[in-house]
């Protein structure tokens, strides 16, 4: 690098960071400290609170991106994408992706999604409207009744008849109570929970889908909501819970948010290509395209941070952060068996559910609280992202000791 170059990057950096002491405001720079605190001991919720994007915004702003309106309208895995748009990127981060769900080359479409929520709602749209297409008639929905709200919320937003199936204690679904619940005479739309958000449940894929294969009649469609767990599963040994051809799963929706450390809401959905080439076509001849996801406008610069993060942290870090949070998940579960506490963890999961802690404690950690009477009622958990370090574990637990 030239050394004016150098000089002149330097400086950048400087007077970004110094800008970034104070906004100007009072009011926002008194809110920006109170999140700064609160980060350090933000333990119930699956966010990753070491977001690695710094040099992305530096970036952003130094090349002049923050004053380009960009948007992802229209598909990004056209040979042709949209002009004013960041799609090229999107395709490219859809196509690192989906080789880690087991999709076949060429065989996989997706999109950069607004959120978990998002992923979910084209999962079950794209689900219907393949069901139907192939069969004339609508599905039936099945989904455990520990599954997030929002698929719920999504089936009545879509009118879609749902049966909610029965969980163990541990949260996953039944494969008993779907054999019994089994509508025969339509098609099926499976949503399988792959971290059920209190207890951190992985609905039984395999046991699931044997009970649907004594049916060879019924046409079956599977969504995967691996809004958290679909982030880290690829990068450990359990990867094949996540790859589509082993689960026979058609669609997938991931939080981009979550484990990714994306500093705002977003997510991937992919499913086959199959499911996409049975969609309704909506030909929009001002965006030059075949509309066939939800939303027309889509975000421009959360792909680009998920193809930064891919250059920028990649596979083997992830793997490195992947395996940590399950060592530190094995970590907080033996600390609490150490002092008594009664707690609780699923297999592969990240999250520690255990007996409800002393109000200030809850408050203090911003522990997620559940209820179930198989555990003796009043519950919390922790989810052990990234930033929840052995340290913090033993802080967590002094606390605990203390009340
Ligand atoms: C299992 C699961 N699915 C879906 C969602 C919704 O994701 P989002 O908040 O990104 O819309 C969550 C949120 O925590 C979740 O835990």
């Amino acid at each position: 690098m030239k050394k004016t170059t150098l000089l002149f990057a330097t400086l950048l950096t400087f007077c970004l960071s110094a800008a970034a002491q104070s906004s100007g405001f009072a009011k926002l720079d008194e809110w920006t400290k109170t999140w700064k605190e609160v980060q350090q001991t933000y333990f119930g919720y699956p966010a990753n609170e070491h977001s690695a994007l710094a040099d992305f915004y530096q970036w952003y702003v130094s090349s002049g991106m923050d004053a380009v309106n960009l948007n992802n309208a229209g598909d990004p895995m056209t040979d042709d994408p949209w002009s004013m748009s960041s799609q090229a990127f999107e395709r490219e981060v859809i196509e690192f992706f989906a080789p880690l769900y087991g999709f076949q080359p060429n065989q996989a479409w997706g999109i950069v999604t607004h959120s978990g929520t998002d992923g979910n709602n084209h999962g079950i749209y794209f689900g219907a409207k393949y069901l139907f297409n192939k069969t004339g008639k609508m599905p039936v929905v099945y989904v455990s009744d520990e599954a997030h709200y929002s698929n719920l919320r999504l089936c009545d937003l879509q009118n879609l008849d749902i049966k909610l199936i029965k969980s163990d204690n541990m949260g996953r679904m039944i494969p008993e109570e779907l054999d019994k619940a089994l509508d025969h005479t339509r098609p099926v739309l499976m949503v399988y929970a792959m971290g059920s958000t209190f207890k951190g449940a992985i609905d039984d894929m395999e046991a699931l889908n044997a009970v649907l294969d004594k049916y060879p009649e019924l046409v079956v469609y599977r969504h995967v909501d691996a809004a958290l767990f679909g982030g880290y599963l690829p990068f450990t040994r359990h990867k094949d819970l996540v790859n589509s051809q082993k689960m026979r799963y058609d669609a997938i929706a991931v939080s981009g948010h979550k484990f990714f450390g994306i500093d705002s809401p977003c997510g991937l959905f992919l499913c086959t290509r199959d499911i996409y080439d049975h969609q309704n076509n909506f030909n929009v001849t001002y965006l030059n395209g075949n509309m066939r996801m939800i939303n027309c406008s889509r975000d421009a610069v959360q792909p680009l941070k998920f193809w930064w993060l891919i250059q920028k942290v990649g596979y083997d870090k992830w793997c490195q952060q992947a395996n940590g949070m399950l060592e530190n998940t094995v970590y907080l579960k033996q600390q609490l068996d150490k002092i008594g506490w009664p707690c609780w963890s699923n297999e592969y999961s990240n999250t520690v559910f255990f007996k409800r802690p002393a109000p200030e404690i809850v408050q203090k950690y911003h522990l997620a609280q559940g209820y179930d009477e198989h555990f003796g009622g009043e519950l919390a958990h922790v989810v052990v992202m990234q930033h929840v370090t052995k340290e913090k574990i033993d802080g967590f637990i002094k606390a605990l000791k203390a009340k």
